[in-house]
Formats: C-alpha cells, structure tokens, sequence
C-alpha cells in the first residue's frame, strides 16, 4: 500500500501530470434532464425539460432544450421517449440547426403507452448544438409526467485537445461567446489525423509528446446505417455476416471497419457499447452483439405483430488487443431490421477504462 501511495506521489508530481490532472479537471461537460409533461406535434418542435439531474459546466439550457457545445469532443448522447396514447411518435436527435442525426420511431396510434431509446456519440466543434425535434405534425406526441418517460443525456467522452488547448492560448472571460474558437472547415467531419494527432495540428511540438501518450489510450466509434436489413433463405450466401454501416459519425482510433461492421480491440481494456435496431413491420427482429467468431454478447429481440418501433440494448465488454465486436442480424427469410436515412439502426462503442499497466501484482 505504502509502496502504491509513493508511486502515485512520484507520477503526481511530474508536471505533465499535474497538467492532465488540472485538464481533467476542466474538460467536464454533462447534462441529464427530464420532461414533466407530454407534448403534441406542432410549430414549436424543440422538446425542452423542466427536471434537471445534471448540468456539469452549464452547456445545456433546459428552457431553450439545446445542448451548446463549449468543449470540442466527443460526447455520448441517449435519450429515451415515452409514446402518447393514439399518438405516432417521431424524435430525431438533431445536430444544429436540420442535421438529423438518428431517430426513435414508432408507427402505432394504438392505446399503449410504451418508451422507445436511442444512443449515438457524435463529434462536436465548438458552438454546436444538440437538441431533440418532436415531429410538427399533431398527429405524433411525447408522453411524460412526474414519472419522467422522457429524458436526455449527454456527456463529453474525450475532448478534442488540439481545439481546446487553441482556444485556451486566447484568454477570453466568456468562451461561449469567443469569435476565436479553431478554425475548422465545420461542413467537414474531422479526419482521422486530426483525431490522433491533435497536437501535431497546433504545432505545439513540446506538448506533442505527453499527448501522443493520451491519444493512444483512446478509442471510440459511433456508426449508422440508412438501409433496412431483410434476412433471406438462400443457399450459398456467407453465413453470420457482419451488419455493415454507411455513416460514422465517430471512429476515433480508426479501430471500427464501417463498411465491414467490425470493431477490433486496439487498447485493451473496459469498452462500453450500445446498439439500436428499427423493427420492420412483419418480421421478426433479432440482432445480437457477438464477440470474436459467434460468442453471443447481447441481444435484442420483438417478435410482435407491430409496425416499426426501436430496440435497444447496451453493455461493457473487457476485451484483449485483436478481440473483435459485432453485429449480427438473423439471416433467414422472416428477420429483418428497419433503418432509413433518419437512422433507425446505430451501434456506438467507446473504451472507458483501459487496462494499467499498474495492475500488474508485485
Ligand atoms: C473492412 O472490411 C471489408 C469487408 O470485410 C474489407 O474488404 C476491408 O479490407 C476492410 N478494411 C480494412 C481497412 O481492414
């Protein structure tokens, strides 16, 4: 113990690390809000909260319902939706002002009332917003009350140093309001240079050092697909074949093949993942996190009769360099899986502890 406690002091010490410490402290930004009441389709269709859980750094206003980026990242948002009797329900997660980032859905006017969740990681530059849209038309409506069905979260998992660091060079008193936040061409997503290498783009070559050792403790993916998945019977297709992706909107690490729907473990240690399935009308939904060759993680399963809805599921997996996570969806004739450009289907993993090096017992 005393020997652990000497250790400790002795990396404490280094002015790098009392940099990081002084940073950790700093690059704090979440929110967890609730809503106390339903809310119809309409003119006005930002969904704000009244209950509020957590605003760490006060990004977001609860009255407005917008999350305002002050700290570039990436942030991990979910978000859960209650569904109003004889009611649709339609809320897209969106990024700035029309930017549809991935939706809960449920084509049922029936009389239940009934939660529907979503998840995705999103990279944000500095001044952008994230907002929940109810569909305008009075057709949809939210359900909530005192119970709170309706909530919204958001939290920065790691922040983009390279933007942060620039920023703080210019001391400003309001950085919410600061007109010299990084310069970046905003319609283009971030490279996987400036993800990795965020110093190296600063020119801050002192720095460059102690962030490289940072950088490679990162990894992080948050992926979409626009098309719906019908399973097939059909003698000489591959079997348990990855569900492929078409959008990421992360992919920190480069450690997720979108186009092959694989993840492979690059930094060992504890991962979080979550995965979001639409439901098509008639089939049968069954898709199941699997780890390397076929081992069965998770799954998420409807059989009902109804039309499209959401699934979701989500757990922490610790993986070994080389372990590979994925998504499966049952191949036969009568499966299938609902998705279209709003994105109904998302799968999001992100490393949260890493295995130390320290671990090791003497
Ligand atoms: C990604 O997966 C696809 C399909 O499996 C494969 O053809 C491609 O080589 C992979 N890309 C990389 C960079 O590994």
């Amino acid at each position: 113990m005393l020997l652990g406690a000497s250790v400790l002091i002795g990396l404490l010490s280094g002015a790098g690390a009392l940099a990081r410490l002084r940073d950790s402290v700093e690059l704090r930004s979440a929110f967890s809000v609730a809503r106390t009441s339903s809310m119809e389709g309409g003119p006005k269709m930002t969904v704000t909260f009244d209950a509020v859980y957590v605003n760490i750094g006060g990004d977001f206003d609860t009255k407005a319902g917008l999350f305002r980026c002050r700290i570039p990242g990436a942030y991990y948002f979910s978000f859960t939706v209650g569904k109003f009797p004889h009611k649709d329900l339609s809320v897209m997660l969106m990024k700035n002002r029309n930017e549809v980032q991935a939706i809960v859905y449920e084509e049922n006017a029936g009389e239940e009332r009934k939660v529907q969740s979503q998840s995705v990681m999103l990279q944000l530059d500095f001044g952008d917003s994230v907002w929940l849209r109810l569909h305008g038309d009075p057709r949809y409506a939210l359900y909530s009350n005192t119970g709170h069905y309706t909530t919204f979260n958001g939290y920065l998992v790691y922040p983009d140093t390279y933007g942060y660091q620039t920023h703080r060079h210019h001391p400003q008193q309001h950085p919410a309001y600061s007109p010299q936040q990084p310069q970046r061409d905003a319609t283009r997503p971030p490279n996987a240079q400036e993800l990795t290498k965020p110093g190296a783009m600063a020119g801050q070559e002192e720095e460059e050092e102690e962030e490289e050792e940072e950088e490679d403790q990162r990894s992080a993916f948050s992926v979409g697909r626009t098309q719906s998945i019908l399973g097939v019977n059909q003698a000489g297709l591959p079997q348990h074949q990855p569900v492929s992706f078409d959008t990421a909107f992360v992919n920190i690490g480069e450690d997720f093949n979108v186009t092959g729907g694989v993840f492979s473990c690059r930094v060992p240690g504890a991962y979080y993942f979550s995965f979001n399935v639409g439901k098509l009308p008639q089939k049968t939904l069954s898709v199941k996190l699997m780890k390397n060759h076929l081992e069965v993680q998770a799954m998420i399963y409807d059989d009902s009769q109804g039309e499209k809805a959401l699934q979701s599921q989500s757990l922490m997996l610790a993986l070994r360099p080389g372990d590979t996570v994925w998504l499966y969806s049952h191949q036969r004739d009568g499966f299938g899986a609902y998705s279209n450009h709003a994105k109904y289907i998302t799968f999001t993993g992100f490393l949260v502890y890493p295995d130390m090096v320290t671990d090791q017992r003497p």
